[in-house]
């Protein structure tokens, strides 16, 4: 029986917890006036996670104009992961907004406020490469696999660290839990179930992932991890995770806005 969800507003419980903000499929400039939006009713975190198919179709000129709109907003990190719209040749020029701590099959710990976050990001895996994908990408059902023991292997690594909070950022989906509303069919296409034997293994605070922009199950949990659908279409609105400071060992809890 997990200790949550439950909706923690900081505010009024009086917590000190980490807010995070989370995101993804804005496909810029297509989603961009909605975030813009969003953004303006949320405000008061600490940290932003944008969880890939930030532009359209590996169009890296809309960045800035996406970050400028983040940034009318929030001045904190931000970190993101790849998606399908970005393309891997590219990654070099998504890396040049060095505002943008990008995580590729990587990790990172950072220190927030007075916590330490272990971070995990990668574009994901697909249990069956997309049609177009077996088609052009060689090597692709090899690459997918191996980027689950990569994402296994950071992981691990991580725990070791004892971070306080524990989190994976994604662009494919880790389960089809939170793919329910989306056509069955092409669930395999949009995510991995894999990672759910992973999640169980590992137990991170919370896997952030997008590319479900028809979803209508946003949440869901694989023992004490929630796996958030952040896709922006999805949900029309930015996600709020708060990981309470003072309760650590209880671990996180979750609000949206
Ligand atoms: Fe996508």
């Amino acid at each position: 029986m997990p200790l949550y969800p439950m909706v923690i507003i900081k505010k009024a419980l009086g917590l000190d917890a980490l807010r995070m903000a989370a995101v993804g499929d804005i496909h810029c400039p297509r989603y961009l006036e909605l975030l813009q939006e969003s953004l303006r009713k949320a405000s008061d975190f600490e940290l932003m996670l944008l969880a890939g198919d930030l532009v359209l179709r590996n169009d890296s000129s809309q960045m800035p104009r996406l970050l400028q709109t983040i940034r009318d907003f929030y001045k904190g990190p931000i970190i993101a992961c790849l998606g399908n719209e970005e393309f891997d040749e590219s990654l070099q020029a998504y890396r040049k907004f060095k505002e943008v701590l990008w995580l590729h099959d990587e990790a990172e710990v950072l220190k927030i406020g007075n916590s330490i976050l272990g971070i995990v990001g990668s574009r994901g895996s697909l249990d069956r490469p997309t049609f177009w994908q077996r088609k052009n990408v060689r090597g692709i059902w090899e690459t997918y696999s191996k980027r689950l023991r990569r994402i296994d292997d950071l992981l691990e690594d991580m725990k070791a660290k004892k971070p306080d909070f524990m989190v994976v950022l994604t662009h494919y989906a880790p389960t089809y839990k939170t793919l329910l509303g989306e056509k069955e069919g092409a669930w395999p296409e949009m995510g991995c179930k894999g990672f759910e034997t992973l999640i169980a293994k590992h137990q991170p605070d919370a896997w952030i992932h997008a590319h479900g922009h028809a979803s209508i199950q946003h949440e869901a949990f694989i023992g004490r991890t929630i796996i958030v659908n952040a896709s922006l279409p999805a949900r029309r609105q930015i996600s709020i995770l708060e990981f309470p400071r003072d309760q650590v060992a209880s671990k996180s809890s979750y609000a949206k806005v």
